[in-house]
Protein backbone atom coordinates (compact mmCIF):
# COMPACT_ATOMS: atom_id res chain seq x y z
CA UNK A 1 0.00 0.00 0.00
CA UNK A 2 2.29 3.20 -0.97
CA UNK A 3 0.89 6.96 -0.99
CA UNK A 4 1.77 8.75 -4.40
CA UNK A 5 2.55 12.01 -4.80
CA UNK A 6 2.39 13.90 -7.92
CA UNK A 7 3.72 17.33 -7.85
CA UNK A 8 7.21 19.66 -6.91
CA UNK A 9 9.64 18.41 -5.30
CA UNK A 10 9.75 21.26 -2.46
CA UNK A 11 6.12 20.29 -1.40
CA UNK A 12 7.18 16.72 -1.61
CA UNK A 13 9.54 16.83 0.99
CA UNK A 14 7.44 19.19 3.43
CA UNK A 15 5.09 15.91 2.92
CA UNK A 16 7.45 12.98 2.56
CA UNK A 17 9.19 14.14 6.06
CA UNK A 18 5.30 15.11 7.89
CA UNK A 19 4.14 11.33 6.44
CA UNK A 20 7.48 9.48 8.14
CA UNK A 21 6.66 11.43 11.55
CA UNK A 22 2.66 11.07 11.79
CA UNK A 23 2.25 7.31 9.08
CA UNK A 24 5.67 5.41 9.25
CA UNK A 25 3.80 2.30 8.15
CA UNK A 26 2.61 3.78 5.21
CA UNK A 27 5.20 3.83 1.84
CA UNK A 28 5.18 7.21 0.47
CA UNK A 29 6.84 7.67 -3.01
CA UNK A 30 7.27 10.79 -5.15
CA UNK A 31 8.63 8.93 -8.23
CA UNK A 32 5.63 7.96 -10.54
CA UNK A 33 8.16 5.92 -12.48
CA UNK A 34 9.88 3.59 -9.88
CA UNK A 35 6.62 2.45 -7.79
CA UNK A 36 4.65 -0.39 -8.36
CA UNK A 37 1.47 0.83 -10.07
CA UNK A 38 -0.19 -2.07 -8.19
CA UNK A 39 1.06 -0.87 -4.69
CA UNK A 40 -0.42 2.67 -5.19
CA UNK A 41 -3.72 3.04 -3.37
CA UNK A 42 -3.42 7.08 -2.56
CA UNK A 43 -2.55 9.78 -4.98
CA UNK A 44 -2.19 13.55 -4.72
CA UNK A 45 -1.75 15.13 -7.87
CA UNK A 46 -2.93 18.70 -9.56
CA UNK A 47 -4.25 16.73 -12.86
CA UNK A 48 -5.10 13.14 -13.34
CA UNK A 49 -2.28 11.76 -15.12
CA UNK A 50 -2.55 10.23 -18.60
CA UNK A 51 -1.38 6.97 -17.59
CA UNK A 52 -3.58 6.54 -14.74
CA UNK A 53 -5.34 3.10 -15.30
CA UNK A 54 -1.82 1.25 -14.79
CA UNK A 55 -2.82 2.25 -10.79
CA UNK A 56 -5.53 -0.46 -10.40
CA UNK A 57 -5.97 -0.72 -7.00
CA UNK A 58 -6.20 2.99 -6.36
CA UNK A 59 -9.12 4.10 -3.80
CA UNK A 60 -8.84 7.81 -3.25
CA UNK A 61 -7.27 10.83 -5.12
CA UNK A 62 -6.41 13.96 -3.65
CA UNK A 63 -6.58 17.20 -5.18
CA UNK A 64 -3.38 19.76 -4.50
CA UNK A 65 -5.99 22.39 -4.86
CA UNK A 66 -9.43 23.42 -3.19
CA UNK A 67 -11.23 23.02 -6.71
CA UNK A 68 -11.63 19.53 -8.93
CA UNK A 69 -12.65 20.98 -12.31
CA UNK A 70 -8.86 20.43 -13.35
CA UNK A 71 -9.89 16.52 -13.06
CA UNK A 72 -11.16 14.61 -15.88
CA UNK A 73 -13.83 12.76 -13.71
CA UNK A 74 -14.77 10.59 -16.31
CA UNK A 75 -10.77 9.32 -16.25
CA UNK A 76 -11.54 8.40 -12.53
CA UNK A 77 -12.94 4.41 -12.22
CA UNK A 78 -16.45 5.20 -10.44
CA UNK A 79 -14.85 2.93 -7.03
CA UNK A 80 -12.43 5.95 -6.43
CA UNK A 81 -12.82 8.82 -4.22
CA UNK A 82 -12.04 12.31 -4.88
CA UNK A 83 -11.19 14.87 -2.41
CA UNK A 84 -10.64 18.38 -2.60
CA UNK A 85 -8.15 20.01 -0.44
CA UNK A 86 -9.31 21.64 2.54
CA UNK A 87 -6.61 23.34 4.33
CA UNK A 88 -6.01 26.27 7.08
CA UNK A 89 -3.69 28.22 4.60
CA UNK A 90 -6.31 28.15 1.87
CA UNK A 91 -8.85 29.26 4.19
CA UNK A 92 -6.85 32.04 5.45
CA UNK A 93 -5.37 33.58 2.41
CA UNK A 94 -8.83 33.74 0.56
CA UNK A 95 -10.13 35.61 4.07
CA UNK A 96 -7.23 38.03 3.67
CA UNK A 97 -7.69 38.29 -1.05
CA UNK A 98 -11.40 39.04 -0.19
CA UNK A 99 -10.80 41.53 2.87
CA UNK A 100 -8.41 43.40 0.37
CA UNK A 101 -10.89 42.83 -2.42
CA UNK A 102 -13.99 44.23 -0.85
CA UNK A 103 -11.63 47.27 0.77
CA UNK A 104 -10.26 48.18 -2.17
CA UNK A 105 -13.33 48.32 -4.19
CA UNK A 106 -15.48 50.35 -0.97
CA UNK A 107 -12.79 52.81 -0.30
CA UNK A 108 -12.40 53.22 -4.05
CA UNK A 109 -8.68 52.99 -4.29
CA UNK A 110 -8.64 52.19 -7.82
CA UNK A 111 -9.87 56.29 -8.52
CA UNK A 112 -7.72 57.01 -5.66
CA UNK A 113 -4.55 55.49 -7.82
CA UNK A 114 -5.65 57.63 -11.36
CA UNK A 115 -6.00 60.40 -9.44
CA UNK A 116 -2.24 59.61 -8.08
CA UNK A 117 -1.23 59.33 -11.51
CA UNK A 118 -2.61 62.72 -12.32
CA UNK A 119 -1.28 64.48 -9.47
CA UNK A 120 -4.70 64.81 -8.33
CA UNK A 121 -5.34 65.82 -4.27
CA UNK A 122 -9.33 64.78 -3.84
CA UNK A 123 -11.44 63.06 -1.43
CA UNK A 124 -14.40 61.53 -2.78
CA UNK A 125 -17.57 60.71 -1.28
CA UNK A 126 -17.17 57.96 1.09
CA UNK A 127 -20.21 55.55 1.75
CA UNK A 128 -20.24 53.94 4.96
CA UNK A 129 -19.84 50.29 5.93
CA UNK A 130 -23.08 49.76 6.71
CA UNK A 131 -24.57 51.24 3.41
CA UNK A 132 -22.30 48.80 1.35
CA UNK A 133 -24.09 45.31 0.78
CA UNK A 134 -21.31 42.58 0.21
CA UNK A 135 -23.16 38.92 -1.16
CA UNK A 136 -21.05 35.59 -1.85
CA UNK A 137 -22.11 33.28 -4.61
CA UNK A 138 -20.85 30.14 -2.57
CA UNK A 139 -21.50 29.26 0.98
CA UNK A 140 -19.00 26.76 1.38
CA UNK A 141 -15.87 26.68 3.09
CA UNK A 142 -14.36 29.71 1.40
CA UNK A 143 -17.50 31.53 1.13
CA UNK A 144 -18.68 31.20 4.77
CA UNK A 145 -14.89 31.72 5.98
CA UNK A 146 -14.97 35.12 4.05
CA UNK A 147 -18.05 35.96 5.80
CA UNK A 148 -16.60 35.53 8.68
CA UNK A 149 -13.93 38.19 8.25
CA UNK A 150 -16.03 40.69 6.81
CA UNK A 151 -18.39 40.81 9.73
CA UNK A 152 -15.80 42.82 11.29
CA UNK A 153 -16.49 45.97 9.24
CA UNK A 154 -20.25 45.98 9.47
CA UNK A 155 -21.03 45.17 5.89
CA UNK A 156 -24.83 44.36 5.17
CA UNK A 157 -23.77 40.53 4.61
CA UNK A 158 -25.87 38.21 2.17
CA UNK A 159 -24.85 34.77 0.76
CA UNK A 160 -26.08 32.53 -1.41
CA UNK A 161 -25.95 28.24 -2.45
CA UNK A 162 -27.50 25.51 -3.73
CA UNK A 163 -29.08 24.44 -0.90
CA UNK A 164 -30.12 26.28 2.36
CA UNK A 165 -27.77 27.79 4.68
CA UNK A 166 -28.13 29.37 7.95
CA UNK A 167 -25.34 31.67 8.70
CA UNK A 168 -25.31 33.87 11.87
CA UNK A 169 -25.21 37.51 10.69
CA UNK A 170 -25.83 36.35 6.74
CA UNK A 171 -29.21 37.04 4.46
CA UNK A 172 -28.90 33.28 2.99
CA UNK A 173 -30.52 32.86 -0.38
CA UNK A 174 -30.02 29.93 -2.76
CA UNK A 175 -31.79 28.57 -5.82
CA UNK A 176 -32.71 30.64 -8.42
CA UNK A 177 -35.27 33.17 -6.76
CA UNK A 178 -33.20 33.37 -3.72
CA UNK A 179 -30.14 34.55 -6.30
CA UNK A 180 -32.33 37.62 -8.22
CA UNK A 181 -33.52 38.29 -4.78
CA UNK A 182 -29.78 38.60 -3.26
CA UNK A 183 -28.21 40.41 -6.76
CA UNK A 184 -30.89 43.34 -6.24
CA UNK A 185 -29.73 43.94 -3.08
CA UNK A 186 -25.72 43.38 -3.62
CA UNK A 187 -22.95 46.45 -4.12
CA UNK A 188 -19.96 44.02 -4.16
CA UNK A 189 -20.53 40.43 -5.35
CA UNK A 190 -17.46 38.16 -4.43
CA UNK A 191 -17.59 34.55 -6.67
CA UNK A 192 -16.64 31.55 -4.83
CA UNK A 193 -18.47 29.11 -6.43
CA UNK A 194 -16.98 25.59 -7.98
CA UNK A 195 -16.81 25.48 -12.14
CA UNK A 196 -19.21 22.39 -13.09
CA UNK A 197 -21.58 22.49 -15.78
CA UNK A 198 -24.48 24.95 -13.77
CA UNK A 199 -21.53 27.26 -12.89
CA UNK A 200 -19.81 27.87 -16.38
CA UNK A 201 -20.47 30.98 -18.35
CA UNK A 202 -22.45 31.71 -15.12
CA UNK A 203 -21.78 35.34 -14.76
CA UNK A 204 -22.75 37.17 -17.79
CA UNK A 205 -24.65 39.97 -19.35
CA UNK A 206 -28.03 38.79 -17.46
CA UNK A 207 -26.63 38.15 -14.24
CA UNK A 208 -24.04 41.43 -14.11
CA UNK A 209 -27.67 43.20 -14.99
CA UNK A 210 -29.61 41.98 -11.95
CA UNK A 211 -26.91 44.13 -9.49
CA UNK A 212 -27.77 47.33 -8.79
CA UNK A 213 -26.49 50.08 -11.34
CA UNK A 214 -22.72 51.01 -10.08
CA UNK A 215 -21.97 47.72 -8.24
CA UNK A 216 -18.89 46.01 -8.07
CA UNK A 217 -17.46 42.00 -8.98
CA UNK A 218 -14.92 40.42 -6.96
CA UNK A 219 -13.91 37.08 -9.18
CA UNK A 220 -12.26 34.31 -6.92
CA UNK A 221 -14.19 31.26 -8.27
CA UNK A 222 -12.99 30.24 -11.71
CA UNK A 223 -12.27 31.69 -14.79
CA UNK A 224 -14.62 30.06 -17.08
CA UNK A 225 -17.43 31.31 -14.75
CA UNK A 226 -17.00 34.60 -16.38
CA UNK A 227 -18.10 36.30 -19.53
CA UNK A 228 -15.00 38.61 -20.53
CA UNK A 229 -17.19 40.55 -22.75
CA UNK A 230 -20.52 40.66 -20.21
CA UNK A 231 -17.47 42.37 -17.85
CA UNK A 232 -16.34 44.58 -20.18
CA UNK A 233 -19.97 45.97 -21.36
CA UNK A 234 -20.95 46.41 -17.93
CA UNK A 235 -18.16 48.19 -16.90
CA UNK A 236 -18.36 50.27 -19.59
CA UNK A 237 -21.83 51.39 -19.36
CA UNK A 238 -21.37 52.18 -16.26
CA UNK A 239 -23.81 48.96 -15.09
CA UNK A 240 -20.74 47.83 -13.03
CA UNK A 241 -18.36 50.67 -11.04
CA UNK A 242 -15.50 48.26 -11.11
CA UNK A 243 -13.75 44.61 -10.34
CA UNK A 244 -11.05 42.73 -8.78
CA UNK A 245 -10.42 39.89 -11.03
CA UNK A 246 -8.25 36.64 -9.91
CA UNK A 247 -8.90 33.93 -12.07
CA UNK A 248 -9.19 34.30 -16.08
CA UNK A 249 -10.10 31.65 -19.07
CA UNK A 250 -7.28 30.80 -20.02
CA UNK A 251 -4.53 31.74 -17.82
CA UNK A 252 -2.60 33.80 -18.26
CA UNK A 253 -4.34 36.61 -20.83
CA UNK A 254 -2.99 36.99 -23.29
CA UNK A 255 -0.74 40.68 -24.08
CA UNK A 256 -3.13 41.88 -25.47
CA UNK A 257 -6.44 41.23 -23.43
CA UNK A 258 -8.57 44.49 -22.42
CA UNK A 259 -8.71 43.44 -18.78
CA UNK A 260 -4.52 44.35 -18.50
CA UNK A 261 -4.92 48.06 -18.71
CA UNK A 262 -8.80 48.16 -18.18
CA UNK A 263 -8.76 51.35 -15.25
CA UNK A 264 -11.79 49.26 -13.68
CA UNK A 265 -9.90 46.24 -13.33
CA UNK A 266 -7.59 45.29 -10.91
CA UNK A 267 -6.16 41.96 -12.51
CA UNK A 268 -4.67 39.55 -10.32
CA UNK A 269 -2.73 35.76 -11.34
CA UNK A 270 -4.69 33.05 -9.53
CA UNK A 271 -2.79 33.82 -6.01
CA UNK A 272 -5.81 34.20 -3.93
CA UNK A 273 -4.74 31.45 -1.78
CA UNK A 274 -2.62 29.36 -2.45
CA UNK A 275 -1.80 25.76 -1.04
CA UNK A 276 0.35 25.73 2.11
CA UNK A 277 2.37 22.08 1.88
CA UNK A 278 2.59 21.98 5.82
CA UNK A 279 -1.25 22.72 6.22
CA UNK A 280 -1.92 20.58 3.12
CA UNK A 281 0.29 17.28 4.49
CA UNK A 282 -1.60 17.58 7.66
CA UNK A 283 -4.98 18.13 6.29
CA UNK A 284 -4.39 14.29 3.95
CA UNK A 285 -2.75 12.61 6.99
CA UNK A 286 -6.20 13.33 8.69
CA UNK A 287 -7.99 12.58 5.61
CA UNK A 288 -6.02 9.29 5.52
CA UNK A 289 -6.43 8.49 9.51
CA UNK A 290 -10.70 8.99 8.87
CA UNK A 291 -10.54 6.53 5.92
CA UNK A 292 -8.73 3.96 8.18
CA UNK A 293 -11.36 4.62 10.59
CA UNK A 294 -13.66 3.36 8.19
CA UNK A 295 -14.78 7.18 7.92
CA UNK A 296 -15.34 9.66 4.58
CA UNK A 297 -12.61 12.41 4.22
CA UNK A 298 -13.32 15.75 4.50
CA UNK A 299 -13.62 17.48 1.10
CA UNK A 300 -14.89 14.49 -0.69
CA UNK A 301 -16.51 15.38 -3.90
CA UNK A 302 -19.66 14.27 -5.26
CA UNK A 303 -18.67 13.37 -8.32
CA UNK A 304 -22.66 13.69 -9.75
CA UNK A 305 -22.48 17.33 -8.48
CA UNK A 306 -18.78 17.73 -9.54
CA UNK A 307 -18.03 19.47 -6.63
P1 LIG B 1 -17.23 24.21 -1.31
O1 LIG B 1 -17.49 22.98 -2.09
O2 LIG B 1 -16.99 24.13 0.15
O3 LIG B 1 -18.48 25.21 -1.50
C1 LIG B 1 -19.09 25.42 -2.73
C2 LIG B 1 -20.33 26.29 -2.52
O4 LIG B 1 -20.86 26.64 -3.80
C3 LIG B 1 -21.42 25.59 -1.74
O5 LIG B 1 -22.06 26.51 -0.88
C4 LIG B 1 -22.39 25.17 -2.85
O6 LIG B 1 -23.74 25.08 -2.46
C5 LIG B 1 -22.23 26.31 -3.81
N1 LIG B 1 -22.65 25.91 -5.15
C6 LIG B 1 -22.08 25.00 -5.97
N2 LIG B 1 -22.77 24.91 -7.12
C7 LIG B 1 -23.79 25.77 -7.01
C8 LIG B 1 -24.85 26.14 -7.86
N3 LIG B 1 -25.02 25.57 -9.07
N4 LIG B 1 -25.73 27.05 -7.43
C9 LIG B 1 -25.60 27.61 -6.21
N5 LIG B 1 -24.60 27.33 -5.35
C10 LIG B 1 -23.71 26.42 -5.75
O7 LIG B 1 -16.03 24.95 -2.04
P2 LIG B 1 -14.94 25.97 -1.42
O8 LIG B 1 -15.66 27.01 -0.66
O9 LIG B 1 -13.87 25.21 -0.74
O10 LIG B 1 -14.31 26.56 -2.76
C11 LIG B 1 -15.10 27.26 -3.71
C12 LIG B 1 -14.31 27.51 -4.97
O11 LIG B 1 -13.35 28.55 -4.77
C13 LIG B 1 -13.44 26.35 -5.49
O12 LIG B 1 -14.20 25.37 -6.13
C14 LIG B 1 -12.54 27.09 -6.46
O13 LIG B 1 -13.19 27.21 -7.71
C15 LIG B 1 -12.41 28.49 -5.84
N6 LIG B 1 -11.07 28.70 -5.32
C16 LIG B 1 -10.31 29.71 -5.86
C17 LIG B 1 -9.05 29.95 -5.41
C18 LIG B 1 -8.25 31.08 -5.94
O14 LIG B 1 -7.06 31.19 -5.60
N7 LIG B 1 -8.80 31.96 -6.73
C19 LIG B 1 -8.43 29.13 -4.36
C20 LIG B 1 -9.31 28.12 -3.83
C21 LIG B 1 -10.57 27.92 -4.32
P3 LIG B 1 -24.22 24.01 -1.34
O15 LIG B 1 -23.79 24.63 -0.04
O16 LIG B 1 -25.69 23.99 -1.49
O17 LIG B 1 -23.54 22.72 -1.66
C1 LIG C 1 -7.32 25.97 -5.69
C2 LIG C 1 -6.79 27.12 -6.40
O1 LIG C 1 -8.29 25.38 -6.14
O2 LIG C 1 -5.61 27.43 -6.24
O3 LIG C 1 -6.78 25.67 -4.61
O4 LIG C 1 -7.53 27.80 -7.12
Amino acid sequence: MTFLFNSDAVRGAIFAEAFARELPDLPFSMDPAGVDPDAVRYLITWTIPDNLTRYRNLEIVFSIGAGVDQFAMTALPPSVKVVRMVEDGIVRMMQEYATLAVLTLHRQMPAYRAQQAERVWRPLPQPQAAQRRVGVLGLGVLGQAVLERLKLFGFPLAGWSRSPRDIDGVTCHHGADGLDAMLAETDILIVLLPLTTDTRGFLDTALLAKLPKGAALVHTGRGPQLDHAALLDALDSGQLSGAVVDVTDPEPLPADHPFWTHPNIVLTPHIASITQPDGAARAVIGNLRRHFAGQDPVGLVDRRRGY
